[in-house]
Order: C-alpha cells, then sequence, then structure tokens
C-alpha cells in the first residue's frame, strides 16, 4: 500500500537503495540538488533536518525557495520514491515547476505508486489552504503526463516544453491512505 511518510533517517536503507537506483536520473521530489551526494546515514540525517526546516511557513530559508512538504513515498516499510509539495508558487515555478514534484524509483514503476502518491499529495494541498495546484511535465513524459492526467489535471499550455496543468482541488476527491506530515515531527513509521 502506497504511503506518504515524514523523511526520518530511520529509512536510510531503503532511501539510500532508491537513490542510488535512481543512477544517473535525477531524483524529482526528493530536494536533492543536481550533483549532490549524501553517502551515509549522518549526511541522510543532516539532509533530513535542513529538508524538515522547509515545512516550516516561517523558516528563513535560501533566497527564491518557498515553503515545502517533502515527503518519501512508502510501500510497506521501504521506501520507493519521493514526493515535493510546494506551498506557493514563485516565478519560476509558476512557468516551469509547478506545485508538486515526485519520482519512483525505476524497479517500482508501473505499479501505480505515483498516482496513489499524488492523490495523497493533493489531500495535503487541500489542507494548506490550496483549491487548485499545478502540475508540469516535459513534452515527451508521458508516464508523468498520465499520472497528473489521473490526478484529475486539466492541461492549460506549454511553455519552454514543459506542459502544464492545473488540478482543482474544490473538485478533486478526497484520497483514502494516510500521510505523516512533516508538521507531526519525525515518528510516523509507514504502516
Ligand atoms: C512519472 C513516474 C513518477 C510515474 O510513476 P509510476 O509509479 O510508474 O506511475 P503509475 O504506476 O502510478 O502510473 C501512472 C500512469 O502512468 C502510466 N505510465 C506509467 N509509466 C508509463 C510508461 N513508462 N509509459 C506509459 N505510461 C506509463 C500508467 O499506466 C498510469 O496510467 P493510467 O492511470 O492511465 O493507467 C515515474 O515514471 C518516474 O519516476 N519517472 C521519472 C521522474 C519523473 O519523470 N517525474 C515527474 C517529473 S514532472
Amino acid at each position: 500500500m502506497t504511503h506518504l511518510v515524514t523523511p526520518d533517517a530511520r529509512w536510510h536503507d531503503s532511501w539510500a537503495g532508491t537513490i542510488r537506483e535512481f543512477g544517473d536520473e535525477f531524483p524529482h521530489g526528493s530536494g536533492i540538488g543536481e550533483g549532490e551526494v549524501l553517502e551515509g546515514r549522518a549526511a541522510c540525517e543532516l539532509f533530513v533536518a535542513e529538508r524538515l526546516r522547509f515545512a516550516d511557513p516561517a523558516a528563513r530559508l535560501p533566497d527564491g525557495m518557498v515553503p515545502c512538504d517533502y515527503f518519501w513515498i512508502a510501500d510497506g516499510d521501504e521506501v520507493i520514491g519521493f514526493v515535493a509539495l510546494r506551498h506557493r508558487l514563485n516565478d519560476w515555478l509558476f512557468e516551469m515547476g509547478g506545485h508538486i514534484g515526485y519520482s519512483v524509483r525505476p524497479s517500482r514503476r508501473r505499479q501505480g505508486h505515483a498516482g496513489r502518491a499524488l492523490a495523497l499529495a493533493l489531500g495535503r494541498a487541500r489542507e494548506l489552504g490550496l483549491d487548485r495546484v499545478l502540475l508540469t511535465c516535459d513534452e515527451d513524459n508521458r508516464a508523468s503526463r498520465l499520472t497528473i492526467e489521473g490526478g484529475g489535471g486539466v492541461y492549460e499550455d506549454t511553455r519552454n516544453g514543459k506542459q502544464r496543468f492545473w488540478i482543482d482541488l474544490t473538485r478533486a476527491a478526497t484520497p483514502e491512505g494516510s500521510v505523516s506530515r512533516p508538521r507531526d515531527g519525525a515518528g510516523a513509521a509507514p504502516a
């Protein structure tokens, strides 16, 4: 069963395995910077603490960054992917990045995890008070486009090679499943 869990270094091993499996592919929604290398549990702990700060709307964030909930997608007690839910858009996110980014480790794709994770993230977005969210994908990213459309995304336009879709949260169904929110603090184990 797909869950979204608050990042926690206790799941370091499957988190690290997931990152490794991405290889050269960028793990969208993970909060890991392009080319950033995170080796070992201590680095994971520091990374998690830093990313959880982003969930606090009052936190001082680096220039150009907006508050964001980072989640790890879990199946049982195994981390299999990532979701980032930005609380608001800046100019770049409005044009290119959108509110929500996600990825699933290659060996766990086509099992419905992204669709379920997106539905859970939409529930969290509604809790944050958003009434619509923007999602984007590259024009040739069929898997992501189908995931977005499955979540209720309505195509608006394409800008700089990015297809842009809006999901109306006042209409979307309430998802089943669980989300352990960053604000809840660490400790909620994936069920
Ligand atoms: C996009 C991604 C997250 C989809 O993850 P997933 O867990 O395989 O997706 P799901 O199994 O939930 O499938 C969602 C939909 O996409 C379709 N789909 C998934 N992979 C597909 C593929 N390779 N080709 C065609 N359709 C595909 C599924 O059939 C499903 O469509 P349906 O609801 O009409 O049946 C995954 O491919 C991925 O991590 N890609 C790299 C990162 C990325 O592109 N992230 C998005 C950045 S905007």
